[in-house]
């Protein structure tokens, strides 16, 4: 499973690459819209940082404009997807930049048959938004469910990216979904890597080795 910061602030995608387990980013109007300084230049930034994929969204709403906007974001880095909202305008502007050789990461996917259309567009990546159905009373893991199950039917070039991810048990259950992608927040990445029972572990480990050394020290005098 491939790990994506969801996430367009240069230090926690700093902190996250250092990890060396973060393989993308992906940032929408809203991510960028937190952070100071000009988009285009903070996703140049992150395709320096992070040497995978790199989703930035269009923000035209028709055909035309966005595949503008998206010739344009692809323009200013390799590592750059294209990120279309699955609209009727959307998938138009899907197969037009697919048929150009673009990556595009179809976004606000909140049905499987959206995922599917998305798909046969030519999409590179689907993003089902699970935290987002699960803010409204709807189980969004079983569209990822759903969609994993549809892909596996067909042989679409196109990978399942579970996003709107909120807590490691998400994370968790995308994976065992066998999702090919989550993206998540860095506090949910950080998150992941917590136990109690590692520190609890690591701390006896280091008092044991302090009193051996101690122990040692005092038969040698
Ligand atoms: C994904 O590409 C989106 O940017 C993101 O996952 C949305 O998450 P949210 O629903 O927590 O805003």
């Amino acid at each position: 499973m491939k790990f994506f910061l969801d996430t367009a602030n240069l230090q926690e995608i700093r902190e996250g690459a250092a990890l060396g387990v973060v393989d993308g980013v992906t940032t929408n109007p809203s991510l960028l819209a937190k952070e100071k300084g000009d988009p285009e230049e903070i996703l140049r930034q992150i395709c320096e940082l992070v040497d995978g994929p790199i989703s930035a969204e269009v923000v035209a709403t028709d055909a035309a404009g966005m595949l503008s906007e998206g010739r344009h974001w692809a323009a200013l880095h390799k590592n750059i997807v294209v990120k279309c909202p699955c609209t009727v305008e959307g998938l138009k502007a899907t197969k037009l930049l697919a048929a150009e050789g673009k990556r595009v990461n179809m976004t606000l996917i909140f049905s499987p048959m959206q995922a599917l259309l998305a798909a046969k567009a030519g999409a590179r990546f689907v993003s089902p938004f699970v935290g987002r159905l699960d803010d409204v009373s709807t189980d969004g893991m079983q569209l990822v469910a759903d969609i994993v199950q549809i892909f596996e039917n067909y042989d679409f070039d196109c990978e399942v990216l579970a996003a709107s991810l909120r807590h490691p048990m998400h994370v968790l259950e995308a994976a065992r979904l066998g999702a090919h992608v989550g993206t998540m927040p860095m506090s949910v990445l950080s998150a992941l890597v917590k136990h109690p029972l590692t520190d609890i572990g690591l701390k006896r480990f280091l008092e044991d080795w302090e009193k051996a050394k101690k122990e040692l020290g005092a038969r040698a005098r």
